[in-house]
């Protein structure tokens, strides 16, 4: 039920704005991870016993992002929202976070406004890109990095751990383990001559994220990859989500002929450095 709250008030947005519907149903596997992992991240407001709002955050260390903040057509502007914003703050509180973050829709004024009143400044825009595949075909990668499965071994999480560390400031070890389990998705990484400089996960559909690699001189040769391994499956489309602080990954997108889809904004209450390493897998997960 919550759900199909969320994909309806996202389609709602995006359609009012005139960029057609993003969002469509799926199993809320990252939504049930948190709560069983940190149930204090996780809000609904009722009417009559059913959802018209929905807030989410999740916590790794001492970084706290607000993965969705939702509230039912109809039911907007009327405090439902910053009640929601309000419970989930007390989640940063009770963890001690230094930094809160998110990630919202570059269009939508409200959130923004919201945001802001509550410490949230805007830090960079990201943009969901994408290709159809067979518009794809032309472009040759200038750089490439070994790619090979992850094995899921303590060795290989410590190191994607420290990659973490190194592109986003902390260890996302716990959402690597969830990211391994999950049907359909490629876990790969990254080497140059034997050392693992990178990490990358392709869906079933064609879309790449969440990404890192060990300095921002790899960022481009990883990209380059992630798109030629994306293109081999049997993808409709290759997709996307760029940071636009990123101008060497947002150029080689650019030239390979992604186009911009949504626009998105990066807001949090602290710095939140410019990601030269890193791409998100989606607004939620960061
Ligand atoms: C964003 C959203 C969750 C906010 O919830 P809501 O219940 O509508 O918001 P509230 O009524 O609690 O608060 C809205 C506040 O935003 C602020 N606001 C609204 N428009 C604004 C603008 N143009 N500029 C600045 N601030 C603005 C106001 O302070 C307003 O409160 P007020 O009217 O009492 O002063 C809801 O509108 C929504 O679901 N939108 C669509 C999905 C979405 O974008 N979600 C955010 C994903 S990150």
């Amino acid at each position: 039920m919550v759900d199909a709250l969320v994909v309806s008030s996202i389609n709602d947005l995006t359609e009012r704005h005139g960029f057609g519907r993003m969002a469509s149903p799926s199993v809320p596997r990252f939504q049930a991870f948190s709560l069983q992992d940190d149930p204090r991240g996780l809000w609904t407001a009722e009417e009559d016993g059913r959802p018209v709002g929905f807030a989410w955050s999740w916590a790794c260390e001492d970084f706290w992002f607000l993965a969705q903040l939702f509230v039912k057509p109809g039911l907007q502007g009327g405090g439902v929202g910053r009640t929601l914003l309000q419970r989930t703050l007390a989640h940063a509180a009770d963890i001690g976070a230094r930094n809160r973050a998110l990630i919202t829709f570059a269009f939508n004024t409200v959130s923004q406004g919201l945001y802001i009143q509550h410490g949230f400044l805007p830090r960079f825009p990201l943009y969901l890109m994408s290709i159809p595949r067979e518009r794809f075909g032309g472009h040759v990668p200038d750089q490439v990095l070994e790619v090979s499965p992850l094995d899921g071994s303590d060795a290989e999480t410590s190191l994607l751990s420290e990659l973490d560390r190194f592109a986003l400031g902390f260890s996302r070890a716990k959402h690597h383990g969830l990211l391994a389990g999950e049907p359909g998705i490629r876990a790969l990484g990254f080497s140059q001559g034997g050392r693992l400089v990178g990490y990358c996960y392709i869906s079933q559909s064609g879309h790449i994220g969440p990404f890192a690699v060990a300095s921002p001189e790899l960022a481009v040769a990883g990209f380059e990859t992630a798109l030629a391994v994306a293109a081999e499956g049997a993808v409709e489309s290759i997709s996307c989500l760029v940071p636009g602080s990123n101008a060497s990954v947002l150029r080689c997108a650019a030239a390979a002929g992604l186009r911009i889809k949504f626009p998105m904004l990066a807001m949090s209450t602290d710095e939140l450095g410019n990601w030269s390493c890193y791409l998100s897998r989606n607004p939620g997960f960061m």
